[in-house]
């Protein structure tokens, strides 16, 4: 596996539409593998193909949800989960929606505040090329809309009702 470059703005690569991945190869699970590892070493919670540089249809999450209401903040943290999703579609959205603030590994040293749906449905398929369809809530939600838009040449500096300089990094990027 290997670390790739993360390209950043004003590259217009980011403002390009990607493609769908039509062919499920070594070269696509290669690519796979090589964003897990890119976001990984970021650190990011999640990576789109063309945030390397490759206009394909494909995004990589890994993130752990935090239990709401935690009446005992001794428990540990729950285990990270990953999702790698290729040719994602939201196929649902709630009309149910939130703000919240983010980042993007792709728009370093600014943060926004972007309103999101709080759950969605996205079908897609994974490295093998099966169908799969997740029911998503909360901030993985808000992470596959981020990721999905980097998909369609959209930054969330589009869309934030305001952005800023945070003074230190306390949101994760996407
Ligand atoms: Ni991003």
């Amino acid at each position: 596996m290997t670390v790739r470059k993360i390209i950043t703005v004003p590259d217009e690569v980011l403002r390009r539409k990607a493609r769908e991945v039509k062919i499920f190869d070594d070269n696509l699970r290669t690519l796979i593998d090589d964003m897990v590892e890119t976001m990984r070493d970021a650190p990011g919670v999640g990576l789109a193909a063309p945030q390397i540089g490759v206009l394909e249809q494909v995004v990589v999450i890994e993130f752990a949800e935090a239990k709401e209401n935690e009446e005992n903040e001794e428990d540990e943290a729950p285990p990270p989960k990953l999702y790698v999703v290729v040719n994602p579609e939201i196929a649902r959205m709630s009309s149910e929606k939130v703000m919240g603030v983010e980042g993007c590994l792709s728009v370093p040293g600014i943060v926004g505040d972007v309103e999101r749906s709080t759950s969605i449905v996205v079908k897609g398929k994974n490295r093998n090329g099966q169908k799969i369809k997740l029911k998503l809530n909360g901030w993985v939600a808000r992470i596959f809309q981020h990721e999905i838009d980097h998909l369609t040449g959209v930054l969330f500096t589009d869309l934030a009702e305001s952005i800023w300089q945070p003074e230190e990094d306390y949101v994760d990027n996407v």
